[in-house]
Formats: C-alpha cells, structure tokens, sequence
C-alpha cells in the first residue's frame, strides 16, 4: 500500500504484528510515543488484525468491539483517545464503531498492540478522510502504541526517534531470508502492560542509560550486518540486545520480570541449537514466549528441538510479511 486515499465513512485495514530484533523500551515523550532510541523489526506473515471502522453520529460514544465483545475500561479507552486524534487532524466529528478481530488467534502475546494500532490507523484514517501516506501513517500509528508505527511496513523495518515529525518507520532493504518460530508456553494476560513496564524502567533502573547507548550501537551494527547480509551476525545483536532489554528492566523498582524458568530453559535451548550447528537466535518481549530468529530452511528443526525442551509448549513458524493494508472503504 502506497497511501491511505481520503474516503470517509467505513474502512477495513488488516495489519500484521511485528517482533524487534533491536528493542523499543522507553519512552523520551510518553504523549506522543516518542522513544528514546531506534528499534528494528521484522513483521510477520501471520496472526494479523482486521479492523473495521464505521463512522456513526447516533453513537453516544466510540464502540470498540474485539473478537465480537463489546470492551470497556482500558482497551476501549485507549481506542478513543486514539480516535480523538484522528479527529482532530480530519477536523470531524463523528463517533465511530470499530471491530476488530484478530485472523488467527494465537494467544501468543501476538495479537498485540502492534498489529491493533497499525490497522486501526489505517481503517480508521481512511474512513475520517485523512490523505495519509505511509510515513504519515506510520507516525499516526506510532500514537496508538509504539510498535505500531512498524506494522505499517512489511519485511525489516526501522523506527527511528526524533520528534514527532521525524519520528516514523521504514522498510530497510535486506538481502536476507528470515524465519521465526514462535514458542507459545503461556496464552494468558500480561503481567503488567508494556508501557507501564517501561516507564518503571526508564525511571528507576539504574542501566537504563546504559541501555540506551548500547541499543543506539546495536542498531548501527544491525543494519550494517543487514547490509552484508550476515546472518549469524545478525542473529547475535537480536539475541544480545533482548537479553540486555531484560537485564535492564530486572534493574528497575519494583522489578520487571517477564522470563519464567521456562522461557530460560528455551532461550538456553538456542545455545544448544547452535552448538549443534543449527544457527537459532533467542529474543523475548513484554512477555514470557520465547522468539527463535533462524533460517527458513532451519524452522522444522528448531521447532523440534524446543519441542523436546518444552513438551508443552505450542509452536507457530513464520517468515518475514507484508505492512498494513486497506481492504475497502466506501462512503
Ligand atoms: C518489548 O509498543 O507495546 O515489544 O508504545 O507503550 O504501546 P507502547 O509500547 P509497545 O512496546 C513494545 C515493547 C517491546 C519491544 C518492541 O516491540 O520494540
């Protein structure tokens, strides 16, 4: 998708979700989601978000509806507040229903704020009438959650920080085939929110400094190890700069802990794919499923390996996949 045409009334947007190689965590402006250092990406080819937003003036409020339920409290609002943006660009009005559903349900921490905010964006800026390309979507999107702002892209994409004119994502030319198999050992809610997790960090982790620099260097390595296409090089920094991510949130008070002693015994387990000779990288986000970056041609035994670490964890592979799209919209 090009650009976002300015049709009002209802528009549909499907999206995908998006893992960091390089990880976002921490914000230098919590009002408009501006981080305090580039990230990286790969979005995926699965689990997307279809979202549905319909302009309606008899609504009393914003409706959001996920997966056919009606939702209250902080989902919804956090739906408004999003809305109230994109009215205030479009100059509107109106309330709007939004519906969204994720396609295939994983209950892998997947259908995550990424893939939601990048389709609503989408849906929700065609519907209002908003002419936005992709960079200006990509910074809509940003607004919704961070992470969103790299779902507008597909394939390997980059955040950079800045304000909020320069900060958006874009695809970065790589040369590499990726896979990433995705180990599911636990389905359930969050422990405590992204955001929440990282304004704790930023705030009280003595690290975090340390964070932010090696993060910024990680990423200069990154797209330099993309751009000679290295994949073992690659892997390293993804594994590295998810462990230093965590290391720096256990430094904060109260600590941050997402790994369980399953998701250790998994990540170790990418330490003994590569003592085996199979190259898999370990990387983990605002939750306890583990990510294996590794070759397509790799996937099948990387998950059989983990499967005999983790007999009762699920497994999802999938390669690199498309940025947001617009599927209809109409007057
Ligand atoms: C660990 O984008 O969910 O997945 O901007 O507060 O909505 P908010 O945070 P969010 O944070 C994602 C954190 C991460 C790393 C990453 O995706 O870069």
């Amino acid at each position: 998708m090009t650009a976002v045409p300015a049709v009002t009334g209802t528009a549909t947007a499907e999206a995908n979700p998006n893992i960091a190689l390089i990880k976002y965590w921490g914000k230098a402006d919590a009002a408009y989601n501006l981080p305090v250092t580039g990230s990286l990406s790969l979005t995926l080819d699965t689990a997307p978000t279809r979202t549905t937003v319909t302009l309606d003036d008899t609504l009393a409020a914003d409706e959001l509806v996920l997966g056919g339920v009606v939702q209250a409290a902080r989902p919804a609002e956090r739906v408004r507040v999003f809305l109230d943006l994109v009215r205030a660009l479009s100059g509107r009005t109106e309330r709007a229903r939004v519906d969204s559903v994720n396609l295939i349900p994983t209950g892998a921490g997947l259908a995550s704020s990424a893939s939601a905010f990048a389709a609503l964006a989408a849906a929700a800026s065609a519907a209002y009438g908003l002419g936005l390309d992709d960079r200006a979507l990509s910074r809509l999107a940003r607004r919704g959650s961070g992470s969103a702002s790299r779902s507008v892209f597909g394939g390997i994409v980059r955040w950079y920080p800045g304000d909020d004119a320069s900060s958006y994502a874009e695809p970065v030319p790589a040369d590499l085939d990726l896979a990433m198999v995705v180990a599911i050992i636990d389905a359930g809610p969050k422990t405590i929110s992204s955001t929440v997790a990282m304004n704790r960090t930023t705030a009280t982790s003595p690290f975090y400094p340390a964070w932010a620099e090696s993060t910024t260097a990680q990423l200069d390595e990154m797209l330099a190890a993309l751009d000679r296409a290295d994949f073992t090089a690659v892997g390293e920094l993804a594994e590295s700069n998810s462990l230093r991510m965590h290391a720096t949130m256990a430094g904060a008070w109260p600590p941050v802990r997402y790994q369980t002693a399953a998701s250790i015994a998994l990540v170790d387990a990418a330490g003994e794919l590569r003592a085996a000779g199979v190259e898999a990288y370990a990387t983990m986000d605002a939750g306890p499923n583990v990510k294996f970056l590794c070759r397509p041609d790799d996937a099948d035994r990387v998950a059989a390996h983990l499967a005999t670490v983790d007999p009762g964890a699920r497994f999802l592979s999938a390669r690199a996949g498309r940025g947001v799209r617009l599927l209809g919209s109409s007057e």
